[in-house]
């Protein structure tokens, strides 16, 4: 049978692909930007039909319907990192959190979940009847490989993006053709005190290096302060549309890469329509699974790696807290450590942990004497390097605990350097 004939023979309503989702199933979903949210609903409509299937994935853009109360006895979601529609799930005891690195998702499928069914979104095939994972490959592909069934949604609003990101129709067993503009994620504003943190940045950046950005205001920001560099290029687990004006004005020319010289290497895309179609068909930007861009045995590969990620506190040790406001889980690990380590090893390579100082309206500070209880530790004191905020660049590593904890205070906000002083100087029995 031809590849088009097999496409015709898989082919179904939304309705039917669902049906193939069976109680107890373990379903793992395409997530962020690139969620097949036709399906998801589709899903949730039938719910009656269902029992106790577990739904599986990293961050929901969408309305996340499997979560709702009423869904309990239906759905359970294992939350691989929390979003705004999925938190509240979790928090009611209707849902789990597994901690796992970002680059060890693939595994944890392989290894530990076994899916049941894989639910994705593609791009209609090419000449050769391939699909391409198109705005998220990150653990699709991996998932696909281990799932016993593969439902796909095919968009003609997928782009067909290069790299290790294809399915061939054979390897597909239920297809629905459905055409809805993908999730896009605008660009955000950029406050004053961003803008303060991402010149803060910049300065740690030099001509050559290669950047991962995590997503949001600060790399935006960072971005913003880049103009005047010079061959950037990209290693990094996503970007947005922040990063096409300096791809555009000549700034990211991937030339300098140690490793995939000439090329944009990322796992997942969340931006807007401009985004989606920049990277169509376009072999500048290599999208390939988490288990590759996210190792840190091969981020490491990548000389003068710049990682850039936030945080939601950091205490005088340098330990950093980055998905938790005390016990309450409010998003993951994601790659941050796959990162800051890759780049710890990276020849030249340098880590920065950026945040603003305050937090909640400027009532509270990042940096605190001591973290939050019940918060757990992300980046450990051992792993950090940068710490930057709109008032500096505290540098870490390899500096004693003392002096870890004056350049801190050195850049938290002036509010609340007296109290973080007057605590120094009991910790440490020593003047400030
Ligand atoms: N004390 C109390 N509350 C705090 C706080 C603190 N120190 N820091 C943040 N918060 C609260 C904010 O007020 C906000 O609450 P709200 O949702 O009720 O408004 C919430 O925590 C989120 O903070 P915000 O600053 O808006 O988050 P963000 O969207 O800029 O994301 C992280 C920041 C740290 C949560 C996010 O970068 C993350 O999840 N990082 C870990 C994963 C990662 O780095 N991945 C790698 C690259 S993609």
């Amino acid at each position: 049978m031809s590849w088009k004939d097999e496409y015709k023979s898989k082919l179904c309503s939304m309705q039917e692909a669902v049906s193939h989702i069976k109680s107890g199933d373990r379903v793992v979903v395409t997530h962020a930007c690139g969620e097949p949210s036709a399906l998801l609903d589709a899903m949730v409509e039938n719910a009656e039909r269902y029992e106790n299937v577990e739904i599986v994935h990293m961050v929901a853009m969408g309305g996340a319907g499997y979560c709702r109360p009423e869904m309990e006895k239906h759905f359970r979601h294992n939350s691989l990192f929390l979003g705004g529609s999925t938190r509240k799930a979790i928090e009611e005891g209707r849902g789990d959190f597994t901690p796992v690195f970002f680059s060890e998702v693939p595994d944890l499928l392989r290894t530990t979940l076994h899916p049941n069914v894989a639910l994705m979104h593609l791009s209609p095939p090419d000449a050769h009847g391939f699909c391409s994972y198109g705005i998220s490959v990150d653990y699709t592909k991996p998932a696909a490989d281990v799932a016993d069934i593969r439902i796909a949604q095919i968009n003609k609003n997928m782009p067909r993006t290069m790299g290790d990101s294809f399915i061939h129709v054979s390897r597909l067993d239920h297809i629905v053709e459905h055409d809805t503009p993908l999730i896009e994620l605008q660009p955000p504003q950029i406050s004053e005190v961003e803008r303060a943190i991402g010149k803060n940045c910049a300065s740690l950046v030099r001509d050559g290096d290669t950047l991962q950005l995590g997503i949001g205001a600060i790399p935006d920001a960072v971005l913003l302060s880049l103009k005047d560099k010079r061959d950037l290029g990209i290693h990094s687990e996503m970007i947005s549309d922040g990063v096409l004006e300096l791809v555009e004005a000549g700034i990211i020319t991937n030339k300098r890469k140690s490793v995939n010289a000439g090329k944009s290497v990322v796992t997942f895309l969340m931006g807007t329509r401009r985004l989606y179609d920049y990277v169509h068909d376009n072999p500048a930007v290599q999208m390939m699974p988490v288990d590759y861009v996210n190792n840190p045995a091969v981020i490491a590969q990548n000389d003068n790696l710049v990682s850039i990620n936030s945080c939601v506190q950091v205490d005088l040790f340098g330990q950093v807290v980055s998905e938790c406001v005390g016990l309450r889980q409010i998003s993951g690990v994601g790659g941050q450590v796959d990162f800051v380590r890759g780049a710890n090893m990276s020849k030249n390579g340098r880590t920065i942990m950026a945040m603003p100082s305050t937090a909640q309206g400027g009532k509270v500070s990042k940096i605190v004497t001591l973290i939050d209880t019940g918060a757990s530790v992300t980046t450990s004191r051992y792993d950090v390097n940068y710490v930057v905020t709109e008032h500096g660049v505290a540098q870490l590593k390899y500096r004693t605990l003392r002096e870890r904890a004056r350049a801190l205070i050195g850049i938290a906000h002036p509010d609340f350097r007296p109290s973080l002083i007057e605590e120094f100087e009991k910790r440490f029995k020593s003047k400030f």
